[in-house]
């Protein structure tokens, strides 16, 4: 993909279903009793993933242009695939399926691509074997391949150490099919989708402060979803708008959970005109219709408890910071290191390649707005984030900018391209 200077980026759109709450959805609907219908569903690779992950497990999924319909079979229904599974590039689908099939009766194998498969996968197998499952790591290196045998889930408390919504919805999930309460402390709150989703299914799940608790539920009960706009795909539209000169971009119905909503705070402390109107709720999840112009941006320091609110926009938010008079820090945030790919290395490196003033420190980044940036070419490592932030610096770049791997993008944003097309006109 072959971008170069724009201005004026004019236009409503609206944004592809979430993520994280499009793989729930399926998961949920899954082992609940019913039928669960899905709209604004996220045709992307990896939500995809886990559409086959349960199609191989037994789980009658329809998928029209205008729905997902997901056939529930229960809590116990799932049936042992006849082939490893693939989960793609998704580590969501990964950490989260791994909970469910802690709990089952009969044994899995399953399996990424080969940044999936580099990813770490102790995180949740501490705390499952912990619950009394029986997850190892193929190669023995705490990665995927991993071989799951479905066990007797015990009731357990996890103090889990880093701040991750898949760590802690691997434990939650695992503890429905636990002996008695299952609670997860987490070091700051990360997306609560599991446990707003997993209660709208009928389960008994209570958060205070930083843990949440699952009580083991008789059953779930399928459910109507219409999925809100990733505010993790606004990022890169929202970011567009602000640094692309002579813009004013809205999108509609996007996804403002406080869990997830770090963007919106960090673009107003770095004085950002962005509003939001209709201010509404999809099924507990609150959402808005999201208004950004051209701004004039200055430096701020990002650090602490709003990280886990905003980690997948941490890379769109460090060219943003290019775009700010002053110095923007960036810490707290060493998760960064083990994403799609080492995210402080290949947006520090290749911002630095641009001409960005920006240097990479253990846990995050410090970056000096104002230099003027140059295209380059660029392989993202298949990171889609990568490749979505380095495309939104291209039209604002001198030169010619040149994303190698750009169809990575359809891992989340499948129409990213085509949407931009469309701004630009
Ligand atoms: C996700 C949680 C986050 C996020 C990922 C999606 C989820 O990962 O980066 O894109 O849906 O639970 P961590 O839980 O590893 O922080």
């Amino acid at each position: 993909m072959k971008l170069t200077r724009t201005k004026g980026l004019h236009g409503t759109i609206s944004i592809p279903g979430d993520k994280s709450i499009s793989h729930r959805s399926v998961m949920f609907g899954a082992i609940a009793d019913g039928t669960t219908t899905i709209r604004n569903f996220l045709m992307g690779a990896d939500c995809l993933a886990t559409i086959d992950c349960f199609r191989s497990m037994g789980i009658n999924i329809e998928v029209t242009d205008e729905m997902v319909t997901v056939h529930g079979k229960g809590l116990h229904g799932l049936t042992k695939p006849d082939k490893i599974l693939d989960v793609g590039n998704s580590g969501t689908t990964t950490r989260l399926i791994s909970g469910i099939l802690a709990g089952q009766d009969f044994d899995v194998t399953l399996s990424g691509d080969a940044s999936l498969n580099s990813r770490p996968m102790k995180r949740i197998m501490t705390p499952l074997n912990a619950m009394g499952a029986d997850i190892t790591s193929i190669n023995n290196n705490g990665c995927a391949p991993l071989l799951i045998r479905g066990s007797k889930i015990k009731a357990f408390h996890y103090d889990s150490p880093v701040a991750s919504a898949q760590v802690k919805s691997a434990v939650l999930l695992a503890g429905l099919y636990g002996d008695g309460p299952t609670s997860v402390t987490e070091p700051a709150v990360s997306r609560n989708h599991t446990e707003l989703m997993l209660r709208s299914f009928g389960a008994d799940v209570q958060c205070e402060g930083k843990t949440a608790t699952i009580y083991p539920p008789k059953k779930l009960t399928g459910q109507d979803i219409v999925v809100p706009g990733d505010i993790s795909s606004a990022a890169y539209f929202i970011v567009a708008g602000l640094i692309t000169p002579d813009s004013e971009i809205t999108m509609k119905h996007v996804g403002i959970n406080p869990t997830r909503d770090g963007l919106i705070k960090v673009c107003e402390a770095m004085g950002a005109d962005i509003t939001l109107s209709n201010v509404n709720d999809s099924g507990g999840e609150p959402t808005a219709d999201i208004t950004v112009r051209t701004s004039n941006l200055h430096g701020t320091e990002i650090g602490g408890e709003i990280i886990p609110t905003l980690i997948d926009e941490i890379p769109v938010i460090a060219l943003l910071a290019c775009f700010a008079e002053g110095e923007t820090v960036i810490k707290n945030a060493e998760e960064l290191k083990v994403k799609e790919s080492n995210r402080i290395d290949l947006m520090v490196n290749n911002l630095k390649r641009m001409g960005a003033d920006a240097v990479a420190t253990d846990d995050g980044m410090i970056i000096h707005g104002g230099k003027t940036l140059t295209g380059i070419s660029l392989n993202c490592k298949y990171d889609h984030r990568i490749a979505m932030t380095f495309s939104i610096a291209g039209i604002n770049a001198d030169g010619e900018m040149d994303i190698e791997d750009a169809e990575c993008v359809d891992v989340s944003y499948p129409d990213f391209y085509e949407t931009l097309e469309k701004l630009q006109n």
